[in-house]
């Protein structure tokens, strides 16, 4: 009987036996799945994740293809949760990169399943597209959430008026339109105890704490900034960018725009929010447009930001802003009861 290539071929291992140098062509294989699909440089990612590899901290698998490396996986714990923090395959001789990714995930999740204390699993594998894995992440345990990658050409976004604005506005630091009693300052590293009583309070009730349960706490929040402005997992964090808004008189903080760098002429917003009183008023596109004209006149090209599809004033108020759709994603979530059923 003539032999069928079948999924077996592939052999799943713990990722703790391999070595960075084994890893690296993956990884830099990835790496170049960023830059292509996302716009995304995910070197200083790359390196820090083969520093930890090297390490043996990581708990994950590796799929080999006859002995190859073709694809990883691995999460990492937070307390009770664990969160999957990639999950990649390429080159694997017959079975589609998606189809071996597959076959990684379906031991992560099993071994997570029965990891005693973890009561939570999150993960965002941007690299695929929304539905890609639905049967794998199917069941009253899991949810997903369509999510959107969007991108603004700053070329493209009515470029005279954002040139003239700038020149306009390079000695300002009030909005106009918004009303005198707002500042905008940057953000220095004094602002971190406010900014994250703003996120923690923006985000009460809202879907992306149901994606992110940091964004559930003040210490949670504090933790979610600590990892954008220290870390480079969002890209590198760019305080020349990123915007505070503020109430002159009591200095309350009402909305800010934080900006990372992840490619030489491409931003990322990692976050915006403006706090509950103050919205509708126009803050949240004038921190927006503040955080472009800089960039703009620094020469970027083009921002980028992830959004939750079903946060509806979000996206309107990006698609507005010129904001169009490169890529759809999920973010996936096994909630806390699934280890009761
Ligand atoms: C999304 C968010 C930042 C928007 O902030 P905002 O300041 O309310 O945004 P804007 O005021 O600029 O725009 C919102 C609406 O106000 C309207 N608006 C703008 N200027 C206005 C003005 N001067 N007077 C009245 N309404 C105005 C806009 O047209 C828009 O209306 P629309 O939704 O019908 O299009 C805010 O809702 C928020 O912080 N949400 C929670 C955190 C979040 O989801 N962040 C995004 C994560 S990706």
């Amino acid at each position: 009987m003539a032999s069928v290539p079948i999924a077996s071929e592939i052999e799943v291992l713990d990722v703790r036996h391999f070595s960075a140098r084994q890893l690296r062509p993956l990884l830099e294989r990835e790496a170049d799945a960023w830059r292509d699909r996302l716009r995304w440089d995910y070197s200083s990612s790359t390196e820090l994740l083969l520093q930890y590899l090297e390490s043996r901290i990581l708990t994950g698998f590796v799929a080999l293809d006859r002995g190859r490396v073709c694809g990883y996986t691995f999460c990492v714990y937070e307390g009770t949760k664990a969160v999957i923090g990639d999950a990649f395959a390429a080159g694997h001789r017959t079975m589609s990169d998606a189809d071996a990714t597959r076959s990684l995930l379906v031991p992560m999740l099993e071994m997570l399943r029965h990891t005693p204390g973890v009561d939570r699993v999150e993960a965002q594998l941007l690299l695929f597209n929304a539905g890609e894995f639905a049967d794998l992440f199917a069941g009253p345990e899991f949810t997903l959430y369509p999510r959107l990658f969007l991108e603004c050409d700053l070329g493209g976004h009515d470029p005279t008026k954002l040139r003239d604005a700038l020149a306009a506005d390079a000695v300002a630091t009030d909005l106009s339109g918004v009303g005198p009693e707002l500042a905008l300052s940057l953000w220095t590293p004094v602002d971190y105890q406010t900014a994250a009583e703003l996120v923690h309070a923006c985000y009460v009730g809202h879907a992306d704490a149901q994606i992110n349960d940091q964004y559930r706490s003040l210490h949670g929040s504090l933790r979610f900034l600590h990892n954008i402005v220290r870390f480079p997992g969002c890209g590198v964090f760019e305080p020349g960018f990123s915007w505070m808004l503020r109430e002159r008189r009591s200095g309350v903080l009402a909305g800010m725009v934080l900006c990372s760098r992840v490619g030489e002429k491409v931003a990322h917003i990692t976050q915006l929010c403006v706090a509950q009183a103050y919205r509708g008023r126009g803050l949240g596109r004038a921190l927006l447009e503040r955080s472009a004209r800089s960039l703009l006149g620094a020469g970027f090209e083009a921002i980028t930001l992830t959004v939750t599809e079903g946060n509806l004033q979000a996206v309107r108020l990006y698609k507005r802003f010129g904001f169009t759709l490169r890529h759809r994603f999920d973010a996936m979530v096994l909630e806390p009861q699934f280890k009761r059923r």
